[in-house]
Order: C-alpha cells, then structure tokens, then sequence
C-alpha cells in the first residue's frame, strides 16, 4: 500500500506545482504572461502538496483571504488550484489534502474556507455549500436602455486600469459592506484577480476598461470593469466585471453607458446580485434578461463557535443548535446562540451572539452543510426544512434562525479564485 504525504509545498516546486495544474486543467498550456500571473498567486497562497515516493501528486492552494460577514469581517482560506494527478484521481489524494487544510485553519484562526467550483458534485461532503448567488444578465442593445427612473448625470470618465484601484477602492470599500461575501481587496488582489492584464480565461476579450461617474476631483459615486469582445462578423458584446453605485440613479447611468457603446449589440453581466436594482429599474424586461442563476462563492464553517460569533444577527435569537459534521468531529455538537443587546458599531442594527456549547435538548438538528446555506445571509434554515434537509425539535425553530441569520441585502462575490 502506498503511503501519501502531506507537507507544505515549497517555492523551488512553484513550477513544477503548475505543470501539475495545468496537465489536471486539460486546456491548452496558457502563454507566457499568464503563466507568471499563475505563478505569481500560487507563491502568495499557503500550498499543499501531496507526495507519493516523494513525487507530487496534488496541490491545494490557499490565499489569507478576509471575507465580509453580515456585521464584520471574518479570516478565511480562499481554497484553489485543486489539482490531482490524473494518475493518482479516487485514491483518496484531495480527502487528505482538505483534511490537512482543516489543521492549517485551525493553526492560523480561520474559522472560514470558501472556494468556487469547477464542478458542483464534489465539495458538499467536505462541508461546503453555496453560500452567495448570482444571475447572469443580458441586455440587447439594439434600442437605448428603456429605465423607470432618471439616470444621474454627472460625468463619466475611462481610468486607466492600473490607476483604478485608487480611485475605485473607496466605492469598493463602501459596497462590501453593505454586502456579505465579499473579500477584502489589496494592490495584490486587485492587480492580480480583478483588474488584470490577461486572465488565461478568455482570448477573445481586450483587458479590461474602467470607468467611473461623479463630480471631477470627487470620489466617484459608482464605477464599472468591462471588458468587450467582437465576433467575426464585426458583432461586438460588452462583458461586465463589476458594477458598484451609491444610489440607483448612479447604477442607472453606468448601465445607460455599458449599452450605448457604439458597436456592441449585447451587454453581459456575469454575477450579478440576485436583488440588482437593474431588474426593478429596467422598463423593458424583454430587453434585459435574466439567462443564467449559480452558485457562486461555496463556504464552509471550520470553526463553527468561532463562525456563529463572528456576524451579527438581525432578530433576537435563544436557540439550541444541534450541529453534525462528519468531515469535521470538533465541530459537531449542540450550541446555544443567545443574542444580546443591540451592538453598537458597525452599521448599528445587527445583534451580537453568545455561543455556547450545551447539553441541553436541542430546538434544531442542522449539517455543518447547511448552516453554511444560511450563514452569510442566504438560504436560511426554513426554507431548507421545507427541503427536509433540517430536522426541527422546537416548533418555528428553523424560522426563527432564518429570520435572524437574514441581511439586508443579499450576500453576493464577485472575486473569484
Ligand atoms: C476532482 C479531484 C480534485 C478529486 O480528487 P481525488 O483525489 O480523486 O478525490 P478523493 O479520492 O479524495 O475523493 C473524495 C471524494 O470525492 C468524490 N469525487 C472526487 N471527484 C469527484 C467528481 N469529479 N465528481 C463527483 N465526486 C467526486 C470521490 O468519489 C470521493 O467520494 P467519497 O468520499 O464519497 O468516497 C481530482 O479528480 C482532480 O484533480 N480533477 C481534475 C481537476 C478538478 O476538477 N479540480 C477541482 C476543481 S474545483
């Protein structure tokens, strides 16, 4: 029987580690500069490797991320290039390298890990679930945006991308915290995930325009990233990366832009927030449409105490929770969340939480799973009853945990990785 290894994977095998990813990947080897972008993220994630005879067979890597939290901020392992050698697929390779994962959390006091997903089938029985949604949406443009409301008419301006991060963080700042699910964003992040030069991803697309709206010399009142493509017979789209407002008249002047480019007869937004004012706004909803939900950013509660206390709630809560996570025995057991008064700070209005553990009966029966659903303000408890996927001991218990774990807004991630 062979015996695998687990051990941080070192700089020398930065290369090597994605030569691994990129045979595991299947498409065709990326070019140069976005191989050094690659190279560039993999060293400022923690990474594991797993050897077999002392040769690499998988790599998980990890970015420190801060995510918003309904109330707060929580540390988080942003889990990525998973990566298995084809050789080695079903030995049980990725189960040891989340398991590892597990203990560096614990080491570095994330109480969060979130990732995207290439595929939905595997990280439910590691405890993950999706915990933000998003739309697609698709404008035609062959007619000017049809709007219920007057758009703002400050003044638009493109900033060159590497210039972006200053005059756009503060816009950005403001919107993750309105928002759960969002990460923190520093020069690397921007540079690297949001704004960069080439992705890899997608040829056919320019890199990437910036522009924002607002008084000269002011702090923008909202901006857009786009980048724009264009068919062989000269058809072109705009693709939407990103699209913050400070209030909807903002919000509708940046769409007015997006569909008044001249030579584009689409605009597509990826990722859009289930609640986008652009849905109640838009006059004509034959004209913009919603093509697409998904789950976009999967969580998992790796400390579940540490979890429950680190967000606010939004209604007084004295619950027993009974938590099974198979993956994770620490975690399992029974938690009393007892709210207190009003929290002072942040935005005010949510309720800080004792969590205890307890021996008493339990009110609700939930999966580590399923309490991700809920956690930053998604799908709650009573709705995942009615799914049978929640077992009630108290009558209106479920309900009662989803009313609280509610935000105002919906939880929503555009940062993937
Ligand atoms: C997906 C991948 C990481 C799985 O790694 P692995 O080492 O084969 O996984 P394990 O042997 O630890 O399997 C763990 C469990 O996941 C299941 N599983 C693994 N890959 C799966 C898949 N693609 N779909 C559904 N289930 C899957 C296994 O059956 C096993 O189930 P069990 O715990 O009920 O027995 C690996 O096959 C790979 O690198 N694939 C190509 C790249 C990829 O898809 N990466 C993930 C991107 S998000």
């Amino acid at each position: 029987m062979t015996v695998l290894e687990y051990r941080t994977l070192p700089e020398a095998e930065l290369d090597h580690a994605l030569d691994l990813h990129y045979i595991v990947f299947l498409g065709k080897e990326p070019d140069d500069d976005v191989r050094k972008l690659h190279r560039e993220i993999l060293a400022h994630c923690t990474r594991i490797g797993a050897y077999e005879h002392g040769e690499l067979v998988g790599l998980l890597g990890a970015h420190p991320l801060s995510l918003s939290v309904p109330g707060g901020e929580l540390p988080c392992a942003g889990v990525t290039f998973v990566s298995v050698a084809p050789t080695h697929r079903r030995r049980g390779v990725l189960s040891g390298m989340i398991a590892e994962l597990w203990r560096q959390c614990a080491a570095a006091g994330q109480p969060l890990a979130a990732l995207w997903v290439s595929e939905t089938g595997i990280y439910g029985r590691f405890g993950f679930e999706p915990a933000t949604r998003s739309y697609t949406v698709e404008i035609d443009t062959d007619r000017p945006l049809a709007l219920r409301i007057e758009p703002d008419d400050r003044p638009l301006r493109l900033v060159p991308p590497e210039r972006a991060p200053a005059v756009i963080g503060s816009r950005h700042a403001a919107a993750r915290e309105e928002r759960a699910g969002r990460v923190a964003r520093d020069d690397f992040w921007w540079r690297t995930h949001i704004l960069p030069e080439a992705d890899g991803e997608n040829d056919d697309l320019t890199p990437v325009r910036v522009v924002t709206i607002g008084d000269p010399g002011a702090e923008p009142a909202g901006y857009v990233s786009y980048r724009t493509s264009c068919d062989d017979e000269g058809r072109g789209t705009v693709q939407v990366g990103e699209l913050e407002a400070e209030s909807p008249a903002v919000a509708a002047a940046l769409w007015r832009y997006l569909t008044s480019i001249d030579l584009a007869d689409k605009v597509r937004a990826w990722g859009r927030p289930l609640d986008d004012p652009l849905l109640r706004f838009a006059a004509d909803r034959d004209q913009v449409r919603i093509v697409q939900e998904f789950p976009a950013l999967w969580l998992r509660l790796v400390d579940v105490p540490a979890a429950l206390a680190g967000r606010v709630w939004s209604a007084p809560l004295d619950l027993t929770v009974e938590v099974t996570d198979e993956r994770l025995p620490a975690n399992a057991g029974r938690y009393r969340i007892t709210t207190g008064p009003k929290e002072h700070g942040g935005d005010g209005t949510g309720l800080r939480a004792e969590v205890t553990r307890t021996d008493a009966a339990p009110d609700l029966t939930i999966g580590v799973q399923e309490l991700a659903a809920g956690y930053l303000g998604d799908i709650g408890a009573a709705e995942l009853l009615r799914a049978g996927l929640v077992t009630e001991h108290t009558p209106g218990a479920a309900a009662r945990l989803e009313r609280a774990s509610r935000t105002e807004l919906l939880p929503h991630t555009t940062d993937e990785f």
